[in-house]
């Protein structure tokens, strides 16, 4: 089955280079319109050059694409909403939401500036709550949306140097996750790509011997298919490095349960701690709060 995104208008944020160029290219490939947002600035944020989004804009355009450009940033509600109006303007909808836009500005925590901690956090975490938000209600209109969120390694298994980004990548699959269950009723999708490539961001950190495999457009396939109606998943974090693809997820060992009727102690604490983090009892965490409490107080005769 060929999977197609004809009738469908997208935007990609960040998309002037690296992985939100290709994400775009193919996206646009497979038929949808696309939005080719970026300010086109410097690895961290300083700048901006119109040519990254016009290039890529072109380049769709030279292979039979539909495409226009946006310079706006993500970081600011009012310039966000800006990305939103262009698709409507040009295209009449909006379909489908990727929010890559990223920078860095990456320092160990004792050295950390909290101005660029902000700023990290402005682009990665603000980004995709402006850019989402501001399609939230034209998803919901037409009951349909697809959404995909940009999370990291740096965040879901940490990095040295990187809090602010790390903070900032994890922060956006508590959105993902909240998003996935608002929009469930409204056919609005809301997943995330946890992505690894050479790009002008990773370049000096990933070896030769390995960084000629990892192009980013081995991500993109996840992403388009994200992006689909072929797509019923939500709340799904898909790893995507090197030709290589997985699920990322979260789980939860079973609870040691004590009388709560009773003095509960740090001694006992201690004493199940064992039991309490032997992850041979886990079980991926549902989405949705869901408190187990009753069954377990049931389960020791108190219900
Ligand atoms: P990149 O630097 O090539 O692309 C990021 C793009 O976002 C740039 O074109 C930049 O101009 C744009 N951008 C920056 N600030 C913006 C703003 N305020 N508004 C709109 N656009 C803005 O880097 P790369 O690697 O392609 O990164 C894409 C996304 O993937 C980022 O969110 C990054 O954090 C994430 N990521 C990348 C990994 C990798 O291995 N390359 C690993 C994990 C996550």
């Amino acid at each position: 089955m060929t999977l197609q995104l004809t009738g469908r208008v997208a935007i990609v944020t960040g998309a002037g280079a690296g992985l939100g160029r290709e994400h775009a290219m193919l996206i646009a490939a497979r038929g949808a319109k696309v939005v080719v947002n970026d300010p086109g600035g410097a690895v961290d944020g300083q700048g901006g050059d119109n040519s990254a989004a016009d290039k890529v804009v072109a380049e769709i355009r030279q292979r039979g694409g539909d495409a226009v450009a946006s310079y706006d940033s993500v970081a600011d509600a009012q310039s966000a909403k800006r990305i939103i109006d262009t698709a409507v303007k040009n295209f009449g909808r909006l379909d489908i939401l990727v929010n890559n836009a990223g920078i860095l500005r990456d320092k160990s925590f004792a050295k950390m500036d909290l101005g660029d901690y902000r700023t990290v956090i402005d682009v990665h975490l603000m980004g995709a709550v402006h850019c989402s938000h501001a399609a939230w209600p034209l998803m919901t209109a037409q009951r349909y949306g697809r959404i995909v969120m940009t999370t990291s390694v740096a965040g879901t298994n940490g990095n040295f140097g990187q809090s602010n980004y790390g903070a900032a990548k994890m922060a956006v699959l508590g959105l993902m996750n909240c998003l996935a269950i608002e929009g469930r009723k409204n056919n609005i999708l809301v997943n995330a790509i946890s992505p690894g490539a050479v790009t002008r961001m990773t370049e000096a950190l990933i070896p030769e011997t390995i960084a000629r495999y990892q192009g980013p457009h081995l991500v993109s396939p996840a992403v388009a298919w994200l992006c689909s109606e072929r797509c019923a998943e939500t709340a799904t974090i898909i790893a995507a490095s090197a030709g290589g693809f997985s699920r990322v997820q979260f789980f939860q060992t079973r609870s040691v349960q004590f009388d709560p009727a009773q003095p509960v102690t740090v001694e006992m604490f201690d004493q199940a701690y064992g039991e309490i983090a032997d992850l041979a009892t886990a079980k991926p965490s549902p989405l949705g709060f869901l408190s187990d409490a009753a069954e377990r107080l049931k389960a020791i005769g108190k219900l």
